[in-house]
């Protein structure tokens, strides 16, 4: 190692390279920029979240200070990209931070009680306002992002979901956790919009990816379960955290493009990621 380099300092495949990660300041989103960081990239970490709080932990400057431990750049942005002009104005900041974004990881979602009402529950303004922030802000930061990343490639990673996945109508849904017919269907349009981008995008050697977490073990779930028979049960942060820099970084990623990848033990295993 070259004298004055610390390890984090070390050459890394993304040595050079800026990620933008939406809903950075917890859960999978902070997981995602740290592993980022770690493998040599600059950070945006965006979200809302600027004071901590009981409900939920974390504030993008705590990530963007801990992006920073690692010997990494990073920018915290603060935007609500459910309003109007919100991605948008999240896409100025960025270039007017970095000049460039190479990796952009679509992680905020909204993951609120309302996504699990049921149909006769849930009103036009909640099913709007997740449509808005989890597909329509995404799609914006893709269309407006790609369009600068033509000249050197790049990597879009967007999160979904196995709701997005058909299910049977019998039984019908059946408990407080069982997504009801707003979330899937955003995560949906989330997978099924990453396979069409995944053919514009290919020939500009950009990789577009709906990455499926599995059930995660967030801060938020941890919470939520702590008192229930499912406490314990998930994946670790770091395994969705570890294929999103894979898909970010390795050669072989490209021949994933437009697909669905899930984050299983199998997978971490056969590409040589660590559990
Ligand atoms: N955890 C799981 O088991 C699981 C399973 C399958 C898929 N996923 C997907 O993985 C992703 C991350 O999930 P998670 O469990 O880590 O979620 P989480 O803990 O609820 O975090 C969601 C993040 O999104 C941000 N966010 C929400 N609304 C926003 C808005 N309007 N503008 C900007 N940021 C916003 C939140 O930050 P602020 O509050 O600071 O805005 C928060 O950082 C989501 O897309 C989720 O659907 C998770």
């Amino acid at each position: 190692m070259p004298l004055g380099q610390t390890p984090a300092m070390a050459a890394t495949p993304l040595d050079g390279k800026v990620a933008l990660v939406t809903g950075a300041a917890r859960g999978i989103g902070r997981g995602i920029a740290l592993e980022l960081a770690r493998l040599g990239a600059d950070v945006i970490v965006a979200g809302r979240s600027t004071v901590q709080s009981e409900r939920a932990p974390g504030t993008i400057h705590a990530t963007a200070a801990d992006v920073e431990a690692l010997g990494r750049k990073a920018a915290a942005i603060k935007v609500d990209i459910g309003l109007p002009g919100g991605a948008e104005s999240l896409v100025d900041e960025s270039i007017a931070a970095f000049g460039h974004v190479d990796v952009l990881v679509n992680n905020a979602a909204v993951t609120a009680h309302a996504i699990f009402l049921p149909l006769w529950d849930l009103t036009r303004e909640q099913f709007e306002r997740t449509v808005t922030v989890n597909v329509t802000a995404p799609f914006v930061l893709t269309q407006l992002l790609t369009k600068q990343m033509v000249d050197g490639g790049g990597t879009v990673i967007n999160l979904t979901s196995r709701s997005a996945n058909l299910v049977p109508a019998d039984p019908p849904p059946s408990g407080p956790l069982d997504p009801t017919v707003l979330y899937g269907s955003t995560k949906a349009m989330v997978s099924r919009m990453t396979n069409a981008l995944a053919r514009e995008l290919k020939p500009h050697n950009i990789g577009c990816y709906a990455l499926d977490p599995g059930f995660t073990r967030t801060e938020i779930i941890v919470r939520m379960m702590e008192s229930t028979p499912r406490a314990g049960v998930g994946n670790p942060v770091e395994w969705a955290a570890r294929v999103a820099g894979w898909l970010a970084t390795s050669p072989d990623a490209m021949a994933h493009t437009g697909q669905v990848v899930s984050t299983t033990q199998a997978f971490l295993e056969e590409h040589g990621l660590p559990l």
